[in-house]
């Protein structure tokens, strides 16, 4: 790779691909981000001299023939996310990330450019057995059950990048473990943290779904962000799959915890019923555990932000977000 690499970050307008932009542009490259949703989270690279937005879908070939010819590597971050879409729009999840993946490997291997998938440590399903390593069984559930389309749609994508580095494409896949941080998702929205971020800055209770014993292994994201690099420039990598995480696992109900005493405020925790939330048919995964000896070992990278200092971040990046610094001092709050 040359040392200033011109990149690809599809979805590079979400949570992780600005991150990540964040990081190629420090790092001294060019950045070009395919994304058709809000530019929010890339708004203070815009007009950087080395980074360019183009507002288009990873479903449009014709864009990503053009953009692809011009970079020497895709890290491909586009993805339909998130429990809502798995229960609620089943069908945007497989076309984007099934066939949006398909176009970014066929426009890749025209040119021979390396691809960085990013999968999900949902792919193992509900395998027992912890903590998971890449080579695991994925263990699912009916087809009936629409939040498992969530995990073939990124199972199909990872497949589909085997089938193109048979004919000689570079890839590498990266399987991420709940990776959080400021620009996360919107506030009540998404993924846990920015659910309970919404409720706590509110004061209002923190809702646990079920007993609140399910853990995660939640992922500081400048962690998982110099391990993305590594996976996409690092020798030795390719055709290689990385889990990408924490092996630190923190249960739901420690997780409200934690933010209540972090956070401050006069927050409670209000236990709900699983089903009252997602319906009958969902199914939750009890534990979600990445064995990171891969990471560690090939990448170099440990993920050792500990959760209350990253808590403690992201809390203070959504505070500010809802009411900037000097406007809440001024508010006397
Ligand atoms: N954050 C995590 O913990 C986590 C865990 C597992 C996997 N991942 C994977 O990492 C990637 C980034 O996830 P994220 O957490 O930043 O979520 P995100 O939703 O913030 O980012 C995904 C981005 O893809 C964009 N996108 C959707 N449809 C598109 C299309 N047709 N063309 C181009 N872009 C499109 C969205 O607008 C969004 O900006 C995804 O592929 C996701 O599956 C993330």
């Amino acid at each position: 790779m040359p040392s200033e690499v011109k990149i690809l970050v599809t979805g590079g307008g979400g949570f992780l691909g600005s991150h990540l932009s964040d990081a190629l542009l420090d790092r001294g490259d060019e950045v070009f981000v395919l994304e058709p949703g809000g530019t929010t989270k890339v708004r203070h690279l815009i007009g950087h001299p080395r980074f360019r937005v183009v507002r288009d879908s990873v479903l449009s070939l014709d864009i990503l023939d053009s953009l692809i010819a011009q970079v020497d590597l895709v890290f491909h971050h586009a993805a339909v996310v998130g429990v809502e879409h798995y229960v609620g729009d089943p069908y945007e999840v497989l076309n984007v990330n099934v066939n949006g993946t398909q176009n970014v490997l066929k426009a890749a291997f025209k040119y021979g450019r390396k691809v960085v998938l990013a999968s999900t440590s949902e792919v193992y399903g509900r395998n027992p057995k912890i903590p998971w390593r890449e080579d695991d069984d994925r263990v699912l559930g009916s087809t009936r059950i629409d939040r498992w389309c969530y995990s073939t749609s990124k199972a199909t994508a990872e497949h589909l990048c085997f089938a193109y580095r048979k004919m000689g494409l570079p890839v590498t896949i990266v399987r991420y473990f709940n990776i959080y941080g400021p620009r996360l998702d919107k506030l009540d929205a998404g993924r846990i943290i920015t659910i309970f971020m919404g409720q706590l800055l509110r004061g209002e209770p923190l809702t646990v779904i079920g007993d609140g014993l399910q853990t995660r292994c939640f992922t500081w994201v400048g962690d998982a962000i110099r391990a993305t690099i590594q996976a996409g420039v690092a020798p030795g990598t390719e055709g290689g799959i990385f889990n990408i995480g924490t092996d630190v696992e923190t249960s739901i109900l420690e997780l409200a915890k934690l933010m209540i005493e972090i956070g401050g405020g006069n927050s409670t925790i209000r236990f709900v019923d699983q089903r009252e939330v997602y319906g009958e048919s969902y199914e939750d995964i009890p534990r979600r555990v990445p064995d990171a000896t891969r990471m560690r070992e090939i990448l170099g990278i440990t993920a050792e932000t500990p959760l209350r200092e990253g808590l403690a971040r992201t809390i203070e990046s959504f505070r500010d977000e809802v009411a900037p610094r000097g406007v809440a001092r001024a508010a006397g709050a």
